[in-house]
């Protein structure tokens, strides 16, 4: 569907609704693509993720009274209507705990609202695909919410406070990240971001005869129910065990001599690899950077390859279903690097692949997949999209 086509169908879905669509306002808020930087953002570590030109739309319109409507266009049933006096988690509220969950957010910051919106949304992200469908939910709340309200926060606010509504009221222990990068996105550039101080710098991604492509195990993933939570408990156990020996914050900041040379602090093996993990990939983020910067797009590729392995046999986050996607690019002439991205445990991989071996790569890796799993993963070519913005 084209943009002009998604408005339409905001327009005239929310006349449907709420009975007319005089005076609303429309919004978009971009999902997001890791390139390197998997499970180190809770680790005080480096990410460089982008945005997509992909995300979530609304169609808002505030109201006189307290109550908050919600309607998605995605699925059926999707409608609940709720009220500023009750903004805690339920079952029932189903997918407008996000949205709700940023209001509650903005109000434990001591902004606090009269009035309450109505609000239809359609997201194009595929959904469970690990590209942030929830964080463009976040950040697109938010952003509505700032221009509804004329509130004073930044684009940096937006992804903290979606962050902590994703925390504190949705439940899900998530790092920064994506809510960072679907705020903060810039048009054909990727975030550089510290996640221990939140500086940051955009890093153009100029591919020569290539493209980003995404693609999807189709194998449904949440985070959640994943053990998303569990190895961020891992990691914070390896922390507090290196502490006694090391003067540190955050794993992100040892090197990978440092984390050597004291690693047997760690007393149980499972976790002294997660911990690895997160130095490593810390420490090979920061090298991708630098290589991407000095033109030498091979060793980033490189540097996916092993971002995946590590993920793979350390941080144990993959899975078959990326496992043989990964795995599978590698082999084929042309793919300067593969890796999954997100969460894990399902979701996507993301491949830097030349224009000449994209037909080869898709028609491949599509093949391997089903021969392996038995259903069909899916393929895009994405592009790197800017943040949020009112349409
Ligand atoms: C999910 C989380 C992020 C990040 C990634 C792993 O996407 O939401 O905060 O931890 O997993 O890198």
């Amino acid at each position: 569907m084209t943009e002009k086509e998604i408005k339409d169908l905001l327009i005239e879905g929310f006349a449907r609704e709420f009975g007319d669509s005089e005076g609303i306002r429309l919004f978009f808020a971009p999902g997001r693509v890791n390139l390197i930087g998997e499970h180190t953002d809770y680790n005080a570590g480096h990410v460089f993720p982008c945005a997509l030109t992909i995300g979530t739309y609304a169609a808002v319109r505030r109201r006189d009274d307290r109550q908050i409507r919600f309607i998605s266009l995605n699925f059926e049933g999707s409608r609940r209507d709720s009220s500023l006096d009750d903004l805690t988690p339920s079952n029932e509220a189903g997918w407008t705990n996000y949205p709700k969950g940023v209001v509650w957010a903005f109000e434990k910051r001591g902004i606090k609202f009269e009035t309450g919106f109505d609000m239809v949304i359609y997201g194009n992200i595929p959904n469970g695909s690990g590209l942030s469908s929830s964080a463009s939910l976040e950040v697109l709340t938010g952003f509505m919410l700032k221009n509804l309200y004329n509130l004073e926060v930044t684009n940096t606010d937006l992804a903290v406070i979606g962050q902590y509504s994703e925390n504190n009221f949705n439940g899900c222990n998530c790092g920064i990240m994506d809510q960072f990068a679907s705020a903060m996105g810039k048009e054909n550039n990727a975030i550089f971001l510290d996640t221990s101080d939140l500086s940051f710098e955009y890093a153009p991604i100029v591919l020569d005869k290539a493209k980003i492509v995404v693609t999807n195990t189709n194998k449904k993933h949440k985070l959640t129910d994943s053990q998303y939570n569990a190895r961020r408990s891992a990691c914070e156990q390896a922390l507090t065990e290196l502490q006694t020996v090391c003067d540190i914050k955050g794993l992100g900041e040892l090197s990978i001599e440092e984390f050597e040379a004291h690693k047997d602090a760690i007393k149980d093996e499972d976790r002294r690899r997660k911990a690895k993990h997160a130095v490593y990939e810390n420490q090979r983020t920061i090298k991708a950077v630098k290589a991407l910067k000095e033109g030498n797009l091979e060793e980033f590729g490189k540097l996916m390859n092993q971002s995946h392995v590590s993920l793979r046999d350390d941080y144990d986050v993959t899975g078959i279903e990326l496992d043989t996607l990964a795995e599978k690019a590698w082999e084929i002439d042309g793919v300067i690097g593969s890796r999954m991205t997100g969460g894990g445990f399902g979701g996507c991989t993301v491949s830097i692949v030349k224009d000449e071996a994209i037909e080869k790569f898709k028609e491949e890796v599509g093949k391997e997949y089903r021969n392996k799993i038995g259903y069909d993963c899916t393929f895009y070519t994405v592009s790197i999209g800017s943040g949020p913005r009112e349409l």
